[in-house]
Parts: structure tokens; C-alpha cells; sequence
């Protein structure tokens, strides 16, 4: 060993410590084999809070359905070479339709919360949307990922809160970091009957809290009178109305999505409103119960407003079939939400990484085996259903 100039007393120099990496555990070839194993790996609070949905979960569970339902009719002997899963939204180039859907309290999944679901997104190519109720700064997911080059679309997603003035100033933050687009959700005025998280008590632990909302007062007591509804008549005054969606656009010069249309009335009045897209949601199953799922919600949708503004959707997408299909029906894009939370328990960014991986290695077999060389040339016609 040449010397260093260090004295090391003989002794070899002890290595610098290196941070401990997450290992992918054995055996996961599969989104559902992610959330088999996450539920070993999340206490009974979070495992209610992630993998919960709204009253008798039949949304939940019917988002799943519907994708199953759908069967690919696949077309032989159509030339592959050159195929490519790549789509444009928003004047962008992506590499792959998939994004990481909005989801609130992440370091309750994983110590390094959406710092490491943000690299994993940006290493793979897949956009990013950080919820108002992270875990981790804005400003700290943006300067992790905002300069890596192959990363997909950073948008922020909004909640409007009773305080404008809070709301404009988070939205300056967030295009100050460089977020690219806002979500503003618009299915969730009020947090649905969540029977999994009443019986488990759920609490937000201390290092989880939503920190973009640390610094909010709480709005001014109403004084119910008698009959009254804390909720209509307290919460609800200050729900988010059109006018705001047309507020939003005025304060801000970045592009605003609606997060949780469902309605074709509603896609006409949002593209009247010039919204730059859609994202058809029923917010996994988590706020209203018994909607349709989001595989039936969508054709009318892209019919409506298809032409003129991208229409993404979300809910129980598990594998590259659901997005082939997705695609079909429609979709410009696709976001996914449990599986980031389950790959996030399981192995940090790497589990993150390989949760994206999966789905994207399995869209361009699930393309490849449908004589599906481009996703632009998706259609209808892809699906049994549809059939003429
Ligand atoms: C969500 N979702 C959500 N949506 C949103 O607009 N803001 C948010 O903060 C959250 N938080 C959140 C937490 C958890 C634990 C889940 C599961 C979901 C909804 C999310 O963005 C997306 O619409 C669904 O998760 C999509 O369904 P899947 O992929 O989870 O089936
Ligand atoms: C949820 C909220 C945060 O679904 O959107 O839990």
C-alpha cells in the first residue's frame, strides 16, 4: 500500500462509512407481489391510511375489475422495429406514458419519503406529481430532480385552502422550484368516509406531517347554529368553486390540470375554461364511493373533450395491459398510485425504480404482442369490447 501522507498507525485506513442502500427483497416480479410484501413491512396505521378506500371499497375494488374486464384483441404480423413507448404532453417528449399520481404522508412508507420516490420517478423517466400534503419540502424534491436529464414532467399538486393568500404563495413556491404544471384536485372538498382508517385509529405520525401546511392557521371558528352542518355550513364554505379553477389560472403562469373529473359536463366546462388537461379520477376509490371506475369513466371523457385537451387517467392501474388499454380508451397518460407507496415500503427508491420498471418493461410486451408499434396509433380498436 502506498502512503498517503495519513498516519494510520500501521492499520490499514478504516473505509468512510457508506450509507445503508435499500436491497430489493427476493422474489418480486409482480405490482402485486410489491403489495403483498409491503404489508409486511407497514404497520397496521399506514396500511390502513395507503392501501384504504372510501366506505364499502367498492370504487377500490371496481377500478381493479374494470381493467380486467377489458381484453386486448391483438394484431399479428405487423411490422415492430423501431417501436417506441413514448407519447407528448405538454409540449413535451416523454419517454413512456407513466407518472407518479399524487400521494400525501410518504416518509410514513419509508424514511426518505418522496426524495427517494422523486429519484426513482427521474431515473426511470416517469413524471413526478408531489402532493400539498408531502412529507418533504418542494423546494428539496425540485433541487434533487429538477436538473437530471432524463427525468419526466414535475408538477405540483393543488389543494386550495381556505386561506388564498396561503394558496397563492404555495403556488409562487412551487413555480419558483421549477414545477412545470399545477393539479388542482377537485374530487376531495372533503376527505371521504375512510371506514379502514376509523377502525385503526389513523393518525399522521410527527415526521410525516404534510410540511406545506405547517405554517397554515387553522380557519376562523364558525359558530354552528343549531341544525347546522359543521360540514356545509363550516368546512365547505371554503371549497373550491369554478371560479377558482378561472383564480388559479389568473395568479399563476403555469399550465393547471383538474385532478378528479369524472363528469363528461365537467371536461366541457374545464375545456372551456382552458385547462391544459384532464386527469379522470375517482381518487383510487379513496372519496366518493360507488363512482364508476375510471376504465368506464373515461371513454365519454376523451369523446367530450379528447380532441382539444390530453385526458390522463388513474385507478387500479397494476400492469402494462392496463395501460395498453388505458391508452386505447384514450388516455394520453397514466398515473399510478398504491404501487409507488408499496415499492416505497419495500426497498426506498430502488423499490420505487422497480415498481416503474415492471410496468414499463410490461407495456412495451404487452405493445409488442398487440402489433402496437407506437402508442399514438392506440385504439379502440384494440380492445375486444369495442370490437365492431
Ligand atoms: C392518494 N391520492 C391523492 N390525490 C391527490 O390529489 N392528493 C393527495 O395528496 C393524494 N393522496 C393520496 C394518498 C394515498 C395513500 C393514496 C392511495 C392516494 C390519490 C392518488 O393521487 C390517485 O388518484 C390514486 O391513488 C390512483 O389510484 P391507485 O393507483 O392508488 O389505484
Ligand atoms: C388522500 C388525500 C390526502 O387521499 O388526498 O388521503
Amino acid at each position: 500500500m502506498l502512503y498517503d501522507g495519513c498516519d494510520t498507525g500501521g492499520m490499514p485506513a478504516a473505509p468512510p462509512p457508506v450509507p445503508a442502500v435499500d436491497r430489493l427483497p427476493a422474489g418480486l416480479a409482480t405490482l402485486a407481489d410489491h403489495e403483498a410484501h409491503a404489508r409486511t413491512r407497514l404497520d397496521d396505521n399506514a396500511w390502513a391510511y395507503f392501501s384504504g378506500g372510501a366506505g364499502d371499497e367498492i370504487t377500490l375494488r371496481a377500478n381493479r375489475a374494470a381493467w380486467d374486464a377489458l381484453q386486448l384483441h391483438p394484431r399479428v404480423l405487423r411490422p415492430l422495429q423501431g417501436g417506441n413507448t413514448r407519447v407528448e404532453l405538454l409540449g413535451r417528449q416523454l419517454a413512456h406514458p407513466i407518472l407518479v399520481a399524487p400521494v400525501a404522508f410518504q416518509r410514513m412508507a419509508h424514511a426518505d419519503g418522496e426524495l427517494a420516490t422523486a429519484h426513482a420517478a427521474s431515473a426511470l423517466g416517469a413524471g413526478l406529481v408531489l402532493s400539498t400534503q408531502a412529507s418533504t419540502p418542494l423546494e428539496a424534491i425540485a433541487a434533487a430532480i429538477a436538473h437530471e436529464p432524463g427525468r419526466g414532467p414535475l408538477w405540483f399538486q393543488l389543494y386550495l385552502q381556505h386561506d388564498r393568500g396561503f394558496t397563492r404563495a404555495l403556488v409562487q413556491r412551487a413555480e419558483q422550484a421549477g414545477y412545470e404544471a399545477l393539479v388542482l384536485t377537485v374530487d376531495a372538498p372533503t376527505s371521504g368516509a375512510r371506514d379502514r382508517e376509523r377502525r385503526a385509529g389513523f393518525q399522521v405520525p410527527p415526521h410525516a406531517a404534510a410540511v406545506h401546511l405547517a405554517a397554515l392557521s387553522p380557519p376562523p371558528p364558525v359558530m354552528l347554529a343549531p341544525g347546522q352542518s359543521a360540514l356545509f355550513d363550516a368546512l365547505l364554505q371554503h371549497a373550491p368553486t369554478w371560479d377558482d379553477v378561472h383564480w388559479l389560472q389568473s395568479i399563476s403562469r403555469l399550465p393547471v390540470l383538474l385532478k378528479g373529473v369524472t363528469h363528461a359536463q365537467d371536461a366541457r366546462q374545464a375545456a372551456a375554461l382552458q385547462v391544459a388537461g384532464l386527469i379522470v379520477s375517482n381518487h383510487g376509490g379513496r372519496t366518493l364511493d360507488t363512482v364508476p371506475p375510471t376504465a368506464v369513466l373515461l371513454p365519454p371523457i376523451v369523446d367530450a373533450v379528447g380532441s382539444t385537451l390530453p385526458v390522463l387517467v388513474d385507478g387500479g392501474i397494476r400492469r402494462g395491459t392496463d395501460i395498453l388499454k388505458a391508452m386505447a380508451l384514450g388516455a394520453r397518460a397514466v398515473l399510478v398510485g398504491r404501487p409507488v407507496v408499496w415499492g416505497l415500503a419495500n426497498a426506498g427508491a430502488v423499490g420505487v425504480a422497480h415498481v416503474l420498471r415492471l410496468l414499463r418493461d410490461e407495456l412495451e410486451i404487452a405493445m409488442a404482442l398487440c402489433g402496437c408499434a407506437n402508442l399514438a396509433d392506440c385504439s379502440p380498436q384494440m380492445l375486444w369490447r369495442a370490437a365492431p
